[in-house]
């Protein structure tokens, strides 16, 4: 199996990629780390201890606590998943409580014990990794491979014209981690669109199973789903977070790829968070540079949506 952290911002599509750390055969699912990001910080720990819990895995995959603030960025939650992050559905407190050890801690220990074993899904602010990176630079060797959620391929992000989430809320964390010497697979807000989104038939679909995951995913996804058919005029349940842990665990869901240089604007003033992807070596000088990244250009919605359908009946 794919031994993996997912290091989250819980909410909204955050958990069905967690789910699928959870409930996926091919894959083992060792730490569960939370950064600053989609909601208030402790209701994102919540939001993952009850999908832990919903997932029947309560007290079987701990919880430590990241960076409640990105390095430089001002933190600002977003609406785009209610405002508890899971479209105000209202559930108990789960059972497990969060460990008292810190998720840069945790993520260093399971790396540098396990070397080449374990991969990390990045699913929210890069906050945690690089901080990880900064106390331990070691870790970039030893980790097997980065996935990264975040940045567009050179279109327009999600926050701003130039910006996707992850990326605009800490920038100066995602060009740290660019230039650490990580592994990395990047998969954008541009994949998510194309390639991460399902269509009112796959929604409907997982609505006819009638488990209680799948009316979880009803409940969870009921506010992005407005907020994508007002911005996109339709029906579409986007998966950033879940698409990139799917290829993860089965690689074969990558259709397109290709070796770029990605780096990270941090100084712009319309461009903050703007990841500006490019082919090594395009022209000399600055840009003369090593591919540092992987980038996701198609995958296989078709066979995303079954895995995601399998984790929920
Ligand atoms: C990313 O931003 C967040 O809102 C989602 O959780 C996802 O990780 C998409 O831009
Ligand atoms: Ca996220």
């Amino acid at each position: 199996p794919t031994r993996l952290i997912i290091d989250t911002d819980t909410a909204g599509d955050d958990c069905f990629s967690l789910l699928l750390g959870l409930r996926h055969p091919a894959a083992q699912l060792e730490a569960v780390t939370i950064c600053n990001g989609n909601v208030a910080f402790d209701q994102q720990v919540e939001n993952a201890l009850h999908t832990i819990e919903v997932a029947g895995r309560g007290g079987e995959v701990p919880v430590y606590l990241g960076s409640a603030r990105p390095l430089m960025g001002r933190w600002e939650a977003a609406s785009f998943h209610g405002s508890n992050g899971m479209s105000e559905m209202v559930f108990p407190p789960a059972r497990q409580r969060p460990e008292s050890s810190h998720a840069i801690d945790a993520i260093i220990d399971l790396v540098m014990a396990n070397p080449g074993e374990i991969s990390i899904i990045a699913q929210a602010p890069l906050t945690n990794i690089a901080l990880a990176y900064l106390k331990e630079p070691r870790i970039a060797g030893a980790l097997k491979h980065l996935w990264i959620m975040g940045g567009t391929d050179n279109a327009v992000g999600n926050v701003t014209p130039a910006a996707e989430f992850n990326f605009f809320v800490d920038p100066e964390a995602a060009k740290i981690v660019f230039g650490a010497g990580f592994a990395i697979t990047l998969s954008t807000w541009t994949l998510t669109l194309t390639s991460g989104s399902i269509d009112a038939e796959a929604v409907g679909r997982i609505e006819a199973l009638g488990t209680p995951l799948s009316q979880f995913f009803m409940d969870v996804t009921e506010t992005p789903r407005k907020v994508a058919f007002a911005r996109y005029g339709e029906t579409i349940s986007t998966h950033p977070d879940s698409l990139t842990c799917a290829m993860a665990i089965d690689e074969s869901l990558i259709l397109e790829s290709a070796d770029v240089v990605v780096d990270v604007e941090v100084g712009g003033e319309t461009t903050r968070g703007w990841s500006s992807v490019h082919p090594p070596r395009l022209v000399e000088r600055w840009e003369d540079r090593d591919a540092n990244a992987r980038i996701v250009r198609r995958a296989d919605t078709a066979a995303f949506t079954d895995m995601l359908i399998s984790v929920l009946k």
